[in-house]
């Protein structure tokens, strides 16, 4: 059943700027719920007088629904993940289906050759538990395996050739998902994508110009090309994108189970693959693979529990950091991307990113204090540190090196069904397309996730972030992760549902969506409209989305953040479930998401 758009006075805020004029006096930060241990408070000073916001009527308006709802990154996924719920599949089922269903029709991060994080709500038990199946170095994997003889990093050896390919999880983590937390069959669920593999699929002018963008990386391999070209350029907007090989690995799959996958035929193809080029996965290796279930790193903010991926992703502890911070400010009386708000979250980032490159890695292969990093005590030693009126310089911090960080090609969705059930997943194949190799006869294009392990100490991967020994290469070891797909719970019940891609940038997208919901009272579209900040302490900068208006980045650089205004932040997909039923919206920032309910 459809629900019309309507305007809703319970909710939301205006997505505006907010001028506060040209000076900015910043009021005394709240100290944390807790028993405060210091106090992080400058001099008190007055709060300016600011516009205050009518929080009474929408601009944007989600998509709502009654009985189930499935926000992902392409309108086919979509309606697939929706077609699972109406048939009575709950939400996991769904979740599983889109998985698949992108693997085929959003090839640049869709996959089943990679790997990623699932945060499920069940609610039979009211158990929060995050599934991860994150790509693993292989046994032959080493320190420094992408340094020459002279100690550099080879420029390209860990994203466009075989030793930059992890061993992939997808296929192994929708399956394990299915059995524990699912009611269909992995036959069920993989047949319309096995259909829109056979079939083919339009591509869209998004696809199009990602295929483009990546020409030269996928026309270095002819099982690529042979998918992905026609005539000796790539397919074009319009054009017919099929991939029989991927329908018959799927199809494999649907038959014989994740085995075929780690064990079968196309085990023998990867592995045949990589002895050809000298790509260190072998049959062992995909045999070794395991699906980890974790506990969800969880935090409170402003009385709203907050479910977020553990490590290997640095994604949910460093959300639950930041939220600490921030909480003791009342963002809420600054406004939405007000300099303000932006100051002290661009500040807690910083801290925040800061600590990434020194304390997270694989949890089964280093100790990552995730206790520390999320108690509040250590937010008020963090927030004691931050100038509420002026920029602390990042090299101040602790010092890094600025590299450039463009690309953002992971992918979320977000599943609700009518029992009570949500899913978060995030997944990748790291960059578009990942590494651009299909093996050959499977269709399968495979990762280049070994990028996210720090190649050698302090150099940057190709998000800028550095990492050191918690994120050194090691055989069967996870690399380190961005992705975050969080759940957020009130009175112990699924309220919001969201994520991102983004590399780097989706930790601090994700965490301002929530703020976005929980403090500016938006609605999921207006949450998703509002122009994003990123900073990750190196490079200091502070990336701002087009739209934030002149006079908020004027004051910023006052208070002496080097602003830059660059590209999309991150691309959401989340469900909000409000005692009135679902709301959610896909980013505009992909014009090929959708959202759908019933
Ligand atoms: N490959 C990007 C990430 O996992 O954060």
């Amino acid at each position: 059943m459809w629900f019309p758009a309507f305007r809703s006075r319970s909710t939301s805020a205006a997505v505006a700027a907010l001028c506060v004029g040209s000076a900015l006096v910043l009021p005394v930060p709240a100290l944390s719920q807790t028993a405060a241990t210091s106090a992080p408070v400058s001099a008190p000073a007055p709060a300016s007088a600011s516009v205050r916001y009518d929080l009474g009527y929408n601009i944007f308006y989600p998509v709502r629904s009654r009985n189930g709802m499935v926000a992902s990154e392409h309108r086919l996924a979509t309606e697939i993940g929706v077609d699972i719920l109406k048939r009575g599949g709950n939400a996991v089922d769904a979740a599983v289906a889109v998985g698949f269903a992108l693997a085929v029709v959003l090839p640049n991060a869709g996959n089943i050759g990679g790997g990623g994080f699932m945060v499920v709500h069940d609610a039979k038990s009211g158990r929060d538990v995050a599934i991860d199946f994150r790509e693993m170095a292989p046994a032959k994997a080493f320190r420094d395996m992408y340094l020459d003889q002279q100690g550099k990093v080879v420029p390209d050896r860990s994203l466009y050739t075989h030793l930059a390919v992890g061993i992939p999880g997808t296929v192994a983590g929708l399956a394990h998902a299915l059995e524990k937390y699912g009611t269909m069959t992995l036959a069920d669920v993989l047949a319309p994508a096995i259909r829109l593999a056979r079939e083919g699929h339009t591509v869209t002018p998004q696809l199009a110009g990602l295929l483009e963008v990546e020409r030269d990386h996928l026309a270095a391999w002819d099982a690529t090309k042979a998918i992905f070209f026609k005539d000796g350029r790539p397919l074009t907007a319009g054009e017919t994108l099929a991939n029989a090989d991927l329908a018959k690995s799927l199809e494999t799959i649907a038959q014989q189970g994740p085995k075929a996958f780690y064990e079968g035929a196309i085990a023998d193809r990867i592995a045949a693959e990589m002895a050809k080029h000298g790509g260190y996965i072998t049959k062992d290796d995909l045999k070794a693979y395991k699906v980890v279930e974790r506990e969800p790193v969880s935090g409170s903010y402003r009385g709203y529990t907050v479910k977020s991926m553990p490590p290997p992703s640095s994604g949910g502890t460093h959300i639950i950091q930041m939220l600490n911070i921030l909480e003791r400010w009342p963002l809420k009386e600054y406004g939405p991307d007000s300099a303000r708000s932006i100051h002290l979250m661009a500040e807690a980032m910083k801290l925040a990113y800061a600590d990434r490159s020194e304390y997270l890695g694989d949890p089964d292969f280093t100790k990552v204090p995730v206790k520390g990093l999320t108690s509040r005590k250590y937010a008020d030693e963090l927030a004691a540190k931050i100038d509420p009126e002026k920029a602390t310089p990042a090299g101040s911090i602790k010092p890094g090196k600025p590299a450039p960080y463009e690309s953002d090609q992971t992918t979320h969705f977000s599943v609700a069904d009518n029992q009570g059930n949500v899913v978060s997943t995030t997944y990748t194949l790291n960059l578009n397309f990942g590494s651009g190799i299909v093996a050959e006869g499977t269709g399968i294009l495979l990762n280049n996730e070994m990028d996210d392990f720090s190649a050698k100490p302090g150099v940057p991967n190709a998000f800028g972030l550095v990492g050191g020994d918690a994120n050194a290469v090691q055989p069967y070891k996870r690399p380190l992760s961005s992705m975050s797909p969080t759940i957020v719970l009130k009175d112990g019940k699924p309220w919001l549902v969201t994520g991102s891609p983004g590399g780097s940038r989706i930790i601090t997208t994700t965490m301002e969506t929530v703020i976005d919901h929980i403090d500016f009272g938006m609605n999921p579209a207006e949450a998703a409209a509002l122009p994003r900040v990123h900073h990750q302490w190196t490079p200091d900068e502070l990336r701002v989305e087009k739209g934030l208006s002149p006079d908020t980045v004027r004051l910023l650089e006052q208070m002496g953040h080097k602003v830059a205004v660059k590209p999309t932040m991150g691309r959401t997909q989340t469900i909000q479930l409000r005692e009135d039923g679902l709301y959610g919206f896909s980013d505009p920032r992909n014009p090929d998401g959708m959202t759908l309910g019933y």
